[in-house]
């Protein structure tokens, strides 16, 4: 089990405890695997180009910075608003609960503490209804 002493969401504890870029790649090799497999996700896998590289490359390098390790996304790709690079697509409930849903599956499969498993799904259920509410409010403002 991966352990750290400080806690989660301090300086880079919370990527310590994901085990680096290393643990960060794996837990989203597994999440994509899980959104080629689930029935469920095969709506939020079509929003994704038919290969997933450049796709778990930009998450794993994002959730490097976001879990306070090195900043990889903005080195290669520049700055990121979540909701920003989501607002073209149509992300509702189904579509966040899906991609919930794949990473609770990743999560799930990692040699992570428990206390770490449910502090990760907890953060990142908040920029998944981000995404999901930007979305509704452009929905509402076209109809406007
Ligand atoms: C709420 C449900 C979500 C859906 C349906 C969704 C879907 C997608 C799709 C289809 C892409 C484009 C992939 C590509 O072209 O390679 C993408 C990109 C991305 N997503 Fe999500 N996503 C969701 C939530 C999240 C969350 C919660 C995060 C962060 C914690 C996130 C982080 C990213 C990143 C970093 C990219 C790459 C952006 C870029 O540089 O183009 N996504 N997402």
């Amino acid at each position: 089990m991966l352990e750290t002493n400080k806690p989660f969401g301090t300086d880079d504890a919370s990527y310590q405890a994901a085990g680096e870029i290393a643990g960060i790649t794996q837990l989203v090799h597994d999440f994509y695997v899980a959104m080629d497999t689930f029935e469920q996700a095969q709506g939020i896998r079509r929003m994704h180009p038919k290969t997933l590289d450049l796709s778990r490359k930009k998450l794993s390098y994002f959730l490097s910075g976001w879990l306070g390790g090195p900043k990889l996304y903005a080195q290669e790709f520049g700055g990121i608003s979540i909701p920003g690079v989501h607002q073209h697509m149509a992300v509702g409930e189904h579509e966040r609960d899906a991609w919930l849903l794949c990473m609770q599956h990743a999560i799930d499969k990692q040699p992570y503490s428990a206390e770490f498993k449910y502090y990760l799904m907890t953060q990142l259920r908040v920029p998944a209804e981000r995404i999901r509410q930007a979305c509704a409010a452009r929905t509402l403002a076209s109809k406007a």
